[in-house]
């Protein structure tokens, strides 16, 4: 019989899914990956493609039992799988409500007749909504602002409900925004970087002032999988790495790497219901012993510099998807 770990990574195929992946098979090369991805618009094998001959991969739905079952008994649940864009969900909630809530919930049941040892949802701090001040610790108010973050704050709240019901080893991770490589380029870190290398104008909502705490998505996944060995169950973590920097920033600093000297910065109608700033109190993870590893000046560089070389990877994005070049 196998020995080793069978983890399940549900939107392994998607931006932070798919570096914790390569982050798990560079740590622990013998645990067994199995990825089940929809291969939505943001999943791409490409993500995975260094990597295929060391997993098993499902093409698969988690709105969907029976596919969720095509992964069988497994030791470890992560699920990065969920709709992901704000502006997507302002314009048609229902496939987040579904992927995010209804999906979350299939997940928790197959982790409940499975007798799974753990159960890792990858949440987000945008379920706390916004502060002008403060810093959101994990035991403060759900008070979600969009229909994606609402989405993800019913599905935080089905998890503590599984643990609390039927003592289900759950845990709850909650992030600050990520970036690096293989996002898809709709988010603003990638955006700007197409957009700049194109010559074209950087958007930038509202006055550019709204505030995000920016972590490299490599200390995320350090993060996660801290929480996975070392949290407890039935808790909640934060992981965040105290960049907090307003958007306008972070497209002068783009433009400072790529070293374009014009004003390329277009404001833009901001988006309705946009939280000002999210800022997160990190404390908990912190004394579990994970500290953020990358310099954010550093980080940003190092993502600039790939998307920069790897145009194999964004150019089908841009041709299959006119909506991000117009
Ligand atoms: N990107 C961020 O800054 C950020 C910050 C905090 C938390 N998160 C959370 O981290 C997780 C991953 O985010 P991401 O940025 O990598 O997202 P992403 O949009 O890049 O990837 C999502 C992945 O999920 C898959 N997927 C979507 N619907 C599915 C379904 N019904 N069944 C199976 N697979 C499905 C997609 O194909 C894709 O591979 C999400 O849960 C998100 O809420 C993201």
């Amino acid at each position: 019989m196998d020995e080793r770990m069978k983890i399940l990574i549900t939107g392994g195929s998607g931006f932070i899914g798919s570096n914790f992946v390569h982050y798990l098979l560079d740590k622990y090369p013998d645990e067994r990956l199995v990825v089940l991805d929809k291969l939505t618009y943001a999943g791409k094998l490409e993500n995975l493609k260094d990597v295929m001959d060391k997993i098993i991969f499902i093409k698969g739905d988690i709105c969907n039992a029976q596919d969720i079952a095509k992964a069988g008994k497994c030791d470890i649940i992560f699920n990065f799988a969920a709709e992901t864009h704000v502006d997507r969900s302002i314009k048609s909630a229902d496939v987040f409500v579904k992927t995010d809530v209804l999906g979350t919930y299939n997940l928790l049941e197959f982790a409940r007749k499975n007798d799974i040892r753990r159960y890792i949802q990858i949440s987000t701090d945008e379920v706390y909504g916004s502060t002008v001040k403060d810093s959101f610790h994990e035991d403060d108010l759900l008070d979600p602002s969009s229909p994606y973050s609402a989405s993800k704050a019913g599905a935080d709240l089905l998890v503590g409900a599984f643990f609390k019901t039927y003592n289900l080893p759950v845990l709850i991770t909650r992030s600050s925004n990520n970036f690096g490589p293989y996002q898809y380029p709709e988010k603003l870190i990638p955006v700007l970087i197409l957009k700049a290398l194109h010559d074209k104008a950087l958007p930038i909502y509202g006055n550019g002032l709204n505030v995000r705490d920016w972590i490299y998505v490599k200390d995320n996944c350090a993060g996660i999988d801290y929480v996975f060995r070392k949290g407890k169950t039935g808790e909640i973590y934060n992981i965040g790495a105290g960049n907090e920097k307003t958007n306008i920033e972070i497209a002068n600093q783009i433009l400072m790497e790529l070293k374009i000297s014009k004003n390329l910065i277009k404001y833009v109608k901001d988006r309705p219901g946009h939280d000002f700033r999210y800022s997160l109190n990190c404390e908990k993870i912190k004394n579990l012993g994970w500290s953020p590893q990358y310099k954010f000046e550093d980080a940003l560089r190092y993502t600039v510099k790939w998307y920069t070389e790897n145009d194999w990877w964004w150019k089908s994005i841009i041709f299959d998807n006119n909506d991000i070049f117009n």
